[in-house]
């Protein structure tokens, strides 16, 4: 395992080749906070591809390996092996890629649903605590700011008892057969032999049903569910909709879909209860909206002051800047790094910067915005005059200056 003196755990990939979906966003939300560094993979099964995503990403060659087989006992043979690896790939290879890790004594983030049946799941999960590893999966809805603090407000009864629970992870992406057009994700998401016939219900529901039992602490006691396949010759079901009795009784209900026209994402969840109850949806994640038994509704903001240690502790940016301010930045520095590659490996071409008539703010945004400033302070001092602002006046509308 990583030197212990090190803060930063050492992190493999195995999944996320060019092109794949998740697999990217696995490697964004590492580096957020530093805390890892990925320093192997396998990042497919083409050797040679997995190998140049490896080398882009700055892995060390000899630790892009070949299959995970091979990383595994590669990487525990090592005294600086990884601490940890994250398996995004299809479903119906999570269960012999995350035991392969776990026996090996590796940690592993493994991808939703953890497996095609809950004989090899719960297979993991006992290998996990015999080999003293991690075994986690992200269903990463429950790590919003906002959905800990709904958490921790039904925990503490500001709701009163639950009363019931309405949960729908029901989005549109494939409403019509992208399966038929060569659509990678919607391949085999749609093949019963990788996704499982009920595909909709392991790729949607259960994140569904996990923010439901996040948020409210309740697991089913029972359920009554109905599987239908909306888009015609699908050979999974992608559509769901499950009534459940949670613990004590707690009616709820569950809506699973990938044919749902027109929702983009279409997570949403409602906890009712005796006195109150909330809302929380991912298109607007920095948002909880509570109710009262009156009547008054009540829109809790992500950054205020009087939210739970749970929800302040995940919150990075302060108030006024909702999700997605990060990227923003992250999109800044992308646009730069591309000027500033282009200077450092002389890839100037006749003269000229790689330009985008659309890019990053430069020195000359600086400084009109300080022309602005004193336009606007020498209008004040005149008792609000009209004031040409120096960026206007046409002499230095040529120079820039
Ligand atoms: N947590 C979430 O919010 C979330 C979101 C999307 C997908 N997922 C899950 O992530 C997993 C991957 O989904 P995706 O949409 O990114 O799939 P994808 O098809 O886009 O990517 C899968 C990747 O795995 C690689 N791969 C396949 N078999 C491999 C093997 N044996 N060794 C190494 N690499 C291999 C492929 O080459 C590809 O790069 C699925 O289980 C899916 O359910 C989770």
């Amino acid at each position: 395992m990583s030197a212990p003196q090190s803060g930063r755990l050492v992190a493999g990939m195995v999944g996320g080749g060019a092109g794949a979906d998740i697999g990217k966003t696995h490697r964004y939300a590492m580096r957020l906070d530093g805390k890892y560094d990925l320093l192997a993979g396998v990042f497919g099964r083409d050797r040679g591809r997995s190998a140049a995503l490896a080398a882009e990403l700055g892995i060390p060659a000899d630790r892009a390996y070949g299959s995970y087989g091979e990383m595994a006992a590669a990487e525990a043979a090592r005294g600086d092996g990884v601490d940890v690896v994250a398996v995004a790939t299809p479903n119906d290879s999570h269960f012999e890629i995350a035991r392969t890790f776990l026996e090996a004594g590796i940690s592993v983030v493994c991808e939703k649903p953890l497996t095609q049946d809950s004989a090899t799941a719960a297979e993991l999960v006992r290998i996990a605590a015999e080999h003293d590893a991690v075994l986690a999966v992200p269903h990463c809805y429950s790590a919003y700011a906002m959905v800990r603090h709904a958490a921790r407000l039904v925990r503490d009864g500001r709701l009163g008892p639950v009363t019931f629970v309405d949960v729908e992870h029901a989005s549109g992406w494939a409403a019509t057969p992208l399966e038929l057009l060569g659509h990678k994700q919607a391949g085999w998401r749609t093949d019963p032999d990788v996704a499982g016939f009920p595909s909709v219900v392991g790729d949607l529901g259960t994140h569904a049903y996990h923010l439901l039992r996040y948020i409210t602490g309740l697991d089913a006691e029972r359920l009554s569910a109905r599987l239908k396949t909306v888009v015609p010759q699908r050979r999974v079901f992608d559509h769901a909709t499950v009534q459940m009795d949670l613990d004590g009784g707690v009616p709820a209900r569950l809506w699973a879909s990938m044919a749902a026209t027109g929702h983009s994402h279409g997570l949403r969840i409602r906890v009712f209860g005796e006195r109150g109850s909330l809302e929380w949806q991912h298109e607007d994640p920095h948002h909880l909206t509570l109710q009262d038994l009156d009547g008054t509704t009540t829109i809790l903001t992500q950054g205020i002051s009087t939210l739970s240690e749970d929800a302040t502790r995940l919150t990075r940016v302060g108030l006024g800047h909702p999700e997605g301010f990060l990227e923003a930045f992250a999109n800044f520095y992308s646009d730069l790094a591309e000027v500033l590659r282009a200077r450092r490996d002389g890839t100037v071409l006749d003269g000229k910067l790689p330009g985008r008539e659309l890019s990053f703010p430069t020195g000359r945004d600086g400084l009109i915005g300080v022309q602005f400033v004193e336009a606007v302070a020498a209008s004040h001092a005149k008792d609000a005059a009209w004031v040409v602002p120096a960026s206007a006046l046409p002499e230095l509308r040529k120079t820039g200056l």
